[in-house]
């Protein structure tokens, strides 16, 4: 019940500002593996990190990536009514040549977003709250990526 919580009240400043928050995941993605820049062939725009982070189709996946973590903070009493939908979700990701182990990239990206963000309310169990929650997702997706 704690750990709810936490995600919940620390999701409340951040869920608002979704595309600025994500672009700050992201560009940390791109650091731990740059080479899935090469994944997103949104026109020509993403040779640099500079140009994907512009183009507005790399934007709209950021928008996707973010409402699918509302979702799961929305959900976190019954995270399993999403259980279809990420499924499928892993699903695409392996069609488009995304590897479950990127999935486990984007939550250390996600927690390192929350330590920039949220300062000292960044805190040892806020951190494993979010990872709990995020290994469920990353946990389905990836059931759906391996069928
Ligand atoms: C779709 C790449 C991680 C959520 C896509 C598409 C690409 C892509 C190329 C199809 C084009 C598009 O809709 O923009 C990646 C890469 C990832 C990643 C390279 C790096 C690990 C994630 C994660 C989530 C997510 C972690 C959510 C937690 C979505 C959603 C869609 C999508 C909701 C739309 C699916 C649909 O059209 O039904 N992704 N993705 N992606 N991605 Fe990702």
């Amino acid at each position: 019940v704690k750990e709810k919580e936490l995600i919940r009240g620390s999701w409340e400043s951040l869920g608002i500002n979704k595309v600025p928050h994500g672009v700050i995941m992201f560009s940390r993605l791109f650091e731990l593996d740059p080479a899935l820049l090469s994944l997103f062939h949104y026109g020509t725009n993403c040779d640099s990190k500079q140009d994907c982070l512009s183009s507005p189709e790399f934007l709209d996946h950021v928008t996707k990536v973010m409402l699918v973590i509302d979702a799961a903070v929305s959900h976190l009493d019954d995270l399993h009514t999403l259980e279809d939908f990420l499924v499928n979700l892993g699903r695409k990701h392996q069609a488009v040549g995304v590897s479950t182990q990127s999935f486990t990239d984007v939550g250390e990206s996600l927690l390192y977003m929350l330590q920039c963000s949220l300062g000292q309310a960044y805190t040892a169990p806020l951190r494993q709250a979010w990872l709990n929650m995020y290994s469920i997702v990353v946990a389905v997706m990836s059931r759906g990526w391996a069928k």
